[in-house]
């Protein structure tokens, strides 16, 4: 046995000036696979994200929305759970680049650069910059506009031109303005601080480190580029590197510059070290539970610690030269390699598509019920090691689930359980020579697979998946089961291809495992064995082996989801997405409505009857005698007669799911006119919203509705 390999993993700290988009979650996907699979290899990793929360924009966004800096990240930092646990993203911590363990990291690193014994890689320069005199601050190139040097036209920003292209200075616009105040900037000096990228042992330390073959080939090839010549801010070449400005000054949210009052890290770098600082909580959390798990610094220590960023192509500069130089020359040890995945488009990037919209919102995509494991399943057979773009198309996703998915895997599951449990009381039997091949053939191809996992070819793994699944499937129509089952004398051979089609099943669910975490966990529940590693598939259950009762473990995804993701739903069709929600929410004791589910069409009016209002959640209790319901006293925004706020008491079937502190403070979102009910337990005047999948035994798990911030107890939804 081989020591466990020791992995720090990230992905790249997203800025906390707004909610994820898609192109997180296509990346937060693509690493956690990869981790996922690394602990199914025996190997220990930590997985950590955290908040970029620091730079000029952010700054302005807060004070736009009348909060402060701090206020603001924390704000959007509230609203990343959800995501991250609704696609099964497996972090260990997510943290912030605010924290004191990032100030204290940066300026550890800046400082450690700057004393270098051998001549430090820091200097001041005096660079001339424009400054807004109302708004007293140096403007970053993005908030100043003006007219083109060039073609004249106006309101084009301070780095290019939109209508000609050209490429320049913003001190070469005519007419400048600060888009903050409108004020015309003026120009000042200012000292910066620059690490000396330029200086030889960055530039002879880099290039091997970019060139040694570690770096997807397209990557090292396009970073070659950057040793030769480099484009100037005003549009002119120059050789080699040139020295990275990382100072911005005050007024700045970020992390000041030791001994340099008034002056702040640029927001890049300190934001790769958020890597470190996410790292460094999640340990000093762990050491004062078990007080045997190593240290931050024993940890970093490490020789053999491999560490892993998962990043995407517009951040490559940073991550493959001067978050590596950063790390070296402060020393420590550099990244053992950079991953870049391309963009992520959506039904090919098609502009305002009448019929399927734009974007695709991933809460959208929960609150309709879609199963997370179908993104993720769709996503990994698209991804490769390559650094390319791809595409998220609807009809193609419908089909890759609904007919690989469900279709070639699912489905041999449900074809040999029934059979298995009915005839033979639930145990396994013996295979014979036919099907051992067949399990074998599946079997040998554990190290395959697992190689393609490590070298993140995840699109192969599935398509040498289902091509495996075709090869039970032909077994299966070859020997049908279900006419087995109807001969006499035939039960030997039934219980034989039963056997080897839940075999087979599980091998193909060992494969899957890292892109379908929640239902290999349903399948293991189902089989009765313990977490699947990679390992397993060299084994098989064996004969006597009693499995449990299969229950569907995935549906189908629904066009009418597709089209309501996509934005092209209609009112009814709204309504009965929402009303297919609230059914499976709190007020489970209707179990009438609960079946009742049906896609009658109603009218705006009818809509319009429900009362959905912003509620918070002021307290929530468990319910003694009851494992399913929550009590939650909810601020509707309502008053008394008296002129008193008053509270509803609601009863919640969602305790399953969420401990009473988990929905303390949260709101929500409730119907507000629904007729109080008399319940066991007491009155419950309301319903939450909560979501759950159509099948909860297959996908069990319900998410009470959350609006984004901003919303009030009391406001309507409509
Ligand atoms: O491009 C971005 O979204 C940056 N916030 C990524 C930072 S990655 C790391 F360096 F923190
Ligand atoms: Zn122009």
């Amino acid at each position: 046995m081989t020591a466990p390999r020791q992995l720090f993993v990230t992905t790249a700290l997203p800025y906390a000036n707004g909610n994820f988009h898609i192109g997180h979650i296509m990346e937060y996907i693509q690493a956690d696979i990869w981790v996922r699979f690394q602990r199914m290899q025996g190997n220990a990793v930590n997985f950590v994200g955290a908040d970029d929360t620091h730079g000029a924009p952010i700054m302005i966004a807060a004070e736009k929305a009348g909060k402060t800096p701090q206020q603001f990240v924390a704000d959007i930092a509230a609203g990343r759970k959800q995501y991250l646990d609704g696609f099964h993203i497996s972090f260990d911590n997510w943290h912030s680049t605010d924290a004191p363990e990032n100030h204290e990291l940066a300026r550890q690193i800046y400082c450690d650069l700057r004393d270098r014994a051998d001549g430090s890689l820091i200097e001041t320069k005096t660079i001339e910059q424009f400054f807004d005199p109302e708004k007293n601050m140096f403007l970053p190139d993005r908030y100043i506009k003006g007219e083109c040097p060039k073609c004249h036209s106006k309101d084009q920003y301070g780095d290019n031109c939109e209508n000609c292209g050209a490429v320049y200075a913003p001190t070469d616009l005519i007419n400048p303005f600060s888009t903050l105040s409108g004020a015309r900037p003026e120009l000042k000096n200012s000292e910066h601080f620059f690490f000396k990228l330029s200086d030889p042992r960055c530039v002879e330390f880099l290039e091997k480190w970019t060139q040694d073959g570690k770096l997807q080939p397209e990557v090292a090839n396009k970073v070659k580029e950057w040793f030769s010549v480099r484009t100037n801010p005003d549009g002119s070449t120059s050789e080699g590197l040139g020295d990275w400005d990382i100072s911005r000054d005050a007024p700045y949210f970020g992390v000041e510059i030791p001994d340099a009052p008034g002056k702040y890290f640029y927001v890049w770098l300190d934001a790769p070290v958020g890597y470190l600082a996410s790292l460094k909580n999640l340990l000093d959390k762990r050491s004062v539970i078990d007080p045997q798990s190593p240290s931050y610094e024993a940890y970093m220590a490490n020789l053999n610690l491999e560490q892993y960023h998962f990043i995407g192509k517009d951040i490559v500069t940073f991550h493959t030269l001067f978050w590596p130089a950063m790390l070296h020359f402060s020393g420590r040890k550099a990244p053992t390699n950079i991953f870049v995945h391309g963009f992520l488009t959506v039904n090919n990037g098609e502009k305002m598509s009448k019929s399927r919209g734009t974007g695709l919102d991933p809460l959208k995509y929960l609150s309709l019920g879609m199963n997370p494991e179908w993104l993720r399943y769709y996503l990994a057979a698209k991804l490769s090691a390559r650094n390319e773009d791809i595409d998220f198309n609807a009809d193609d996703f419908m089909a890759r689930v609904n007919s690989d998915l469900v279709g070639k895997y699912i489905n041999i599951a449900s074809r040999a359980a029934g059979f298995l449990a009915k005839k033979f009381d639930h145990k396994l039997g013996a295979i014979s020579d036919d099907g051992r091949q067949l399990i074998s053939l599946i079997s040998s191809q554990k190290e395959s697979m697992a190689e393609l996992y490590e070298t993140r070819d995840f699109g192969k793994v599935l398509r040498e998946t289902m091509l495996l699944a075709d090869r039970v499937n032909v077994y299966v129509d070859a020997n049908k089961p279900w006419e087995l089952a109807k001969k006499e004398g035939m039960e030997a051979r039934l219980h034989d291809v039963c056997t080897v089609c839940i075999e087979a099943f599980r091998l193909l669910t060992i494969y899957l495992k890292p892109v379908l975490p929640q239902l290999a966990a349903g399948v293991e529940q189902f089989l009765k064995t313990a977490p699947f590693t990679i390992q397993d598939a060299a084994t098989q259950l064996g004969a006597g082996h009693g499995i449990g009762d299969y229950v569907h473990l995935m549906q189908r995804v629904d066009s009418k989801q597709l089209d309501a993701l996509f934005e092209v739903i209609n009112m009814p069709l709204a309504v009965e997405l929402i009303a297919s929600i609230a059914i499976k929410s709190g007020v489970k004791a209707a179990p009438e409505a609960a079946s009742d589910a049906k896609s009658e069409i109603i009218t705006i009016d009818d809509f319009a009857k429900i009362d959905l209002r912003i509620a918070k959640i002021v307290n929530c209790e468990a319910v003694e005698g009851s494992t399913k319901l929550l009590r939650l006293t909810l601020d509707v925004g309502e008053v008394d007669d008296a002129g008193q706020a008053k509270t509803r008491n609601v009863f919640s079937g969602v305790a399953s799911s969420y401990a009473p502190a988990d929905l303390i403070g949260k709101h929500t979102v409730m119907v507000a006119n629904l007729a109080p009910r008399k319940m066991k337990f007491g009155m419950s005047d309301g319903m939450v919203l909560a979501a759950s999948a159509a099948d909860e035994k297959a996908q069990p798990g319900i998410y009470v509705l959350e609006p984004m911030v901003g919303a009030l107890p009391g406001m309507r939804v409509k």
